[in-house]
């Protein structure tokens, strides 16, 4: 990333609205309830605010199906009230970036109602239709390929207007836009002009690597191999970039699931012009098993060191990363690798700070700063998501060879350790009613343990976790050497132990003094040799315990970031 990109050098905060701050007591939260709570944000240090979608939308998907990209959804307030946020965010230094779903619609936005209405509409190559495939018995038609979507179950849907299917990657609520047609990519461009217009300093752009489809829709049940990073992504980007981003100066933030480090240099490599920067999955990735995401294989942080040595290193030279642990669609990151009882705030500060001074734009999301943790569901009434409820119906009808393929309790164990809905409880902001999110009933109920986990009572303490992240983003951004630096990792013989340093070249092109980093990503006390490169780690800069009896003895969670050659 260049270094005159606003997004240079910045940390970014993402709310999830629905969850944040209630304003008016109706168990949603809004725009106004974000307003008041502005100062907390600024306050934690970050940069910018990412706001997930605020639109008009029937919430099939929690707002991810648009159905009026230019209102604001009544739950959430006014496009005055989104005005006076802008000003607000404005007023403090912070950047606001909308989330912008391009992919597909809502099937209530009304280009697909005029799309679905006939063959013959204007609108109808808005969208992907393709007639039937003759189903076995000859008699009737069945999808027009085996793609499945992403929330179970085919990717195609029969329209009873017409007869024939359109293509859904996400539920059967979210058509997706056809790209193809130049007509439909001016009408997005128009309509993010319009709001960059308004004010907002970037989008962050839906699962944006699905916007191109191979041509043709080859057969096979895994539609993600004909639509991520298609034939004609990087010229759709490209376009928009000219014709969007570039003219205001924002920054574009691409979600992109199954990219390689090849591709992403191609996304983010600031001469090609296309993206800033890229969420990738691979760490999100690392604990689904062979029957896929919510089959969920415990990890620690310790067992994540390769991935992101991999990514560090391959994106070293060229193009950007994001560094983030948790977002609304993770389970909360001390939950799945670290540990939420005793060692909850040690692990979540060791996870936070052992990534974040990484190379990279740090993504913190609303909770984190707190150390929220999963919620340990009890009965699927309580589960909002989409994606999990799909999930547990097909999977408790799943059968191989007339044996199920799932018992309940893998269901169970799946939902709460993976589930979206952990990551989308009420922000804990103190011990009043529903955790001081709502007068309300809330949308989803709060976690259980508000009154131990919230912002109040992590603010009073200067060693929370909160006081932490406080100080672990001022530290970040008072070190170029973290900011534009190398890195370097360094192996400790101990798979525990992870460590790296980070360094900046000093003129003359020797390396200058090096930031340390190094992190025990586990529950294990670790006894090293005194001669090792943690040797000089006894007065960390930075560290999550109170005093470092000896450098080579490190307990369990224990993060130090010192000073070095
Ligand atoms: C992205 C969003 C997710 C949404 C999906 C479909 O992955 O982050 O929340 O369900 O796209 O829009």
């Amino acid at each position: 990333m260049k270094k005159e990109n606003w997004l240079y050098g910045a940390s970014v905060y993402q709310i999830y609205p629905r969850s944040f701050c209630d304003s008016n007591g109706d168990g949603v939260g809004d725009l106004r309830g974000i307003i008041g709570k502005l100062d907390y944000i600024k306050a934690l240090g970050v940069d910018a605010v990412w706001l997930c979608p605020i639109y008009a939308s029937p919430n099939d998907d929690n707002g991810y199906d648009i159905s009026d990209y230019q209102s604001i959804h009544s739950d959430y307030g006014t496009l005055a009230d989104f005005d006076e946020l802008v000003a607000g965010l404005h007023a403090r230094g912070l950047k606001l970036i909308m989330d912008m779903v391009l992919n597909h619609t809502s099937d209530e936005h009304a280009w697909f109602v005029e799309s679905r209405s006939s063959k013959s509409s204007p609108k109808r190559n808005w969208y992907h239709w393709l007639p039937g495939r003759l189903d076995g018995s000859g008699a009737g038609t069945e999808a027009p390929n085996g793609w499945q979507s992403m929330f179970s179950g085919p990717a195609w849907e029969k329209d009873v207007a017409t007869g024939e299917w359109y293509l859904h990657l996400f539920s059967r609520k979210q058509p997706d836009l056809n790209w193809e047609n130049p007509v439909v990519r001016l009408a997005l461009y128009d309509m993010m002009r319009w709001w960059l217009s308004r004010g907002i300093d970037g989008f962050r752009l839906d699962v944006i690597n699905f916007i191109s489809k191979v041509p043709g829709y080859p057969d096979g049940a895994n539609a993600f191999t004909h639509v991520a990073n298609g034939p004609r992504v990087h010229e759709f980007l490209s376009e928009m970039h000219r014709e969007v981003f570039e003219p205001f100066g924002a920054v574009a933030i691409g979600e992109t699931p199954g990219v390689s480090p090849e591709l992403a240099r191609l996304y983010t490599d600031p001469d090609r012009k296309e993206l800033d920067v890229i969420f990738q999955f691979e760490m999100m990735d690392a604990d689904s098993g062979p029957r896929g995401k919510f089959d969920a294989r415990p990890l620690r942080g310790c067992d994540l060191l390769g991935i992101m040595k991999k990514w560090q290193e391959g994106l070293a030279d060229r193009g950007w990363n994001s560094l983030y642990w948790n977002n609304h669609d993770q389970p909360r990151v001390i939950s799945r690798f670290g540990e939420s009882g005793l060692y909850r705030e040690i692990s979540g500060k060791a996870l936070a700070a052992f990534l974040y001074l990484q190379k990279g734009t740090p993504f913190i999301y609303q909770g984190e700063e707190i150390g929220m943790v999963n919620t340990p569901w009890q009965d699927y009434s309580q589960l909002r998501d989409i994606e999990s409820l799909n999930f547990i119906t097909q999977a408790r009808t799943e059968t191989v060879d007339g044996k199920r393929v799932w018992t309940d309790a893998e269901i169970l164990y799946g939902i709460r350790a993976k589930g979206r809905d952990s990551a989308r409880t009420p922000f804990q902001w103190n011990r009043k009613k529903n955790a001081g999110f709502s007068e309300g009933v809330p949308w989803i109920a709060p976690h259980p343990d508000w009154s131990t986990i919230n912002a109040e009572v992590a603010d009073l303490r200067a060693d929370s976790i909160l006081s932490f992240y406080r100080k672990l983003l001022a530290f970040r951004k008072s070190e170029e050497a973290i900011l534009s630096g190398g890195i370097e990792f360094v192996d400790t013989g101990t798979a525990e132990l992870c460590l790296y340093r980070r360094f900046a070249l000093a003129d003359d092109g020797r390396r200058a003094v090096s930031v340390w980093v190094g992190a025990n990503l586990s529950p294990r006390r670790l006894v090293l040799d005194k001669d090792g490169p943690w040797s000089g780690s006894a007065h960390p800069a930075l560290s999550n315990c109170q005093t470092v009896a000896k450098a080579e003895c490190w307990q369990p969670w224990e993060l130090r970031v010192w000073y070095g050659l």
